[in-house]
């Protein structure tokens, strides 16, 4: 049996998520809309801790004033019915028409503006409603073909853009945090800061680093094939990890937004052991919301709908006891020493010592006998997996 989730499992969804009417490029939608104030009474009895959205998705692109604030003040007394808090506001600059080369980075100067001036008419609408955090998708951001996007001149756009957002929170005395979310490719053939690596880099020629972290996506970083988990501990270890989307994704294709632990399950197992326990050598963990971003499939109902919410919190809750009773087993503490996993804790460099001590030291090089060094002995790092795999299956 999966554990029940309470509110302090923090777990938080997109109204797009649940929301989504399931149209795809190839056909019209398969489930009628998802009324808001229905979205977060279902989730809050489901267990769920906060809500997510793009203002697209609470008031549609051009409403009016009057309907704007009629679908915000529905949302806030549909909130404190219930509890669920709106963790994070995120804007979309990727549906309408006018984006179809982008908002920060579209090569049309009009366009730009129009798309700060949305970021910062939402980020306003976040400050009031209570979010911590404002996640940044560039999914149009980016090209189909080389000559069509000046990359460097678009990552200058793209830090003005952010550097200008920075002083606008910093301005105002918004307890705001940025996340940038990286996406290798689709809707753009290529996206503009791909990976974590990527956004981490352009983070750090930013105004105000400070204020900006990221937000990243299970699924997008396995699209580019790269290692979700290791992704994670290394946002962690620069303190970056600000936001989380959880979902699946199975291997090198299109954005499947899976329920949590429907793609790569070894992948998921070692995410939440990360996410809960942290490093084995100490690393940081993560305490910021669980938010799941994934679509139920176009093939469910309603009921499939709701099914799939429980699904993602299900896996989660069983993933946390798996990895829980893997770190406190024994024989695994036992295999982890022996796989020299806690010797990465300790620092090559004696306490103090500075290179003249290492070019001092004949049993590091000269007496060092590469040839005989193990004598033949492996690391046993396979053992270590098959222990893990046992506990994700429940067998131990
Ligand atoms: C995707 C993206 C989006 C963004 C969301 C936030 O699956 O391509 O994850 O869902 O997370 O739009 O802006
Ligand atoms: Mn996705
Ligand atoms: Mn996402």
């Amino acid at each position: 049996m999966a554990p029940t989730p309470t509110r302090e499992d923090k777990f938080s969804f997109g109204l797009w998520t649940l929301g989504w009417e399931a149209q795809d490029p190839f056909g019209p939608a398969t489930r009628p809309r998802l009324d808001t104030v229905e979205a977060i009474h279902g989730l809050a009895e489901a267990g769920a801790w906060g809500i997510t959205f793009h203002d697209d998705d609470v008031f549609p692109f051009g409403s009016s004033d009057a309907d704007r604030t009629k679908a915000i003040d529905d949302l806030k007394g549909a909130c404190s019915d219930t509890g669920i808090v709106v963790e994070m506001v995120t804007t979309n600059l990727f549906s309408h028409p006018v984006f179809k080369d982008g908002g920060f980075t579209s090569n049309d100067r009009g366009v730009r503006r129009f798309a700060m001036r949305k970021v910062l008419r939402n980020i306003d609408l976040a400050a009031e409603l209570g979010a911590k955090t404002f996640v940044m998708w560039g999914g149009r951001e980016g090209a189909e073909y080389d000559s069509a996007k000046d990359v460097g001149a678009a990552l200058e756009r793209y830090r003005e853009a952010v550097n200008v957002l920075g002083d606008y929170v910093t301005d105002k005395g918004y307890d705001i945090k940025f996340a940038i979310e990286p996406k290798p490719n689709e809707p753009r053939g290529d996206i503009l800061l791909p990976t974590v690596g990527h956004a981490l880099a352009f983070i750090n020629s930013l105004e105000r680093p400070e204020l900006v972290g990221l937000n990243p996506e299970v699924g997008h970083e396995q699209m580019a094939g790269l290692n979700f988990t290791a992704g994670i501990a290394q946002a962690l270890y620069h303190g970056k990890l600000f936001h989380i989307d959880l979902n699946g994704q199975r291997g090198i294709k299109y954005d499947q937004d899976l329920v949590f632990g429907h793609g790569d399950l070894h992948n998921a197992f070692s995410l939440v052991d990360l996410l809960e326990n942290g490093g084995p050598n100490g690393g940081p963990s993560y305490d910021g919301p669980r938010h799941f971003d994934y679509k139920p499939s176009r093939t469910e109902d309603i009921t499939g709908v709701w099914e799939s919410v429980r699904a993602n919190m299900s896996m989660y809750l069983l993933l946390k006891e798996r990895a829980a009773a893997f770190r406190a087993d024994p024989e695994v503490q036992e295999a982890l020493t022996e796989a020299r996993v806690y010797e990465l804790g300790q620092p090559t460099m004696g306490e103090g010592e500075t290179y003249d001590g290492l070019l001092a030291d004949r049993s590091a090089y000269e007496d060092f006998n590469a040839d005989e060094y193990f004598g033949g002995k492996g690391f046993g790092f396979v053992r270590l997996q098959q222990l893990a795999s046992e506990h994700l299956m429940g067998a131990r």
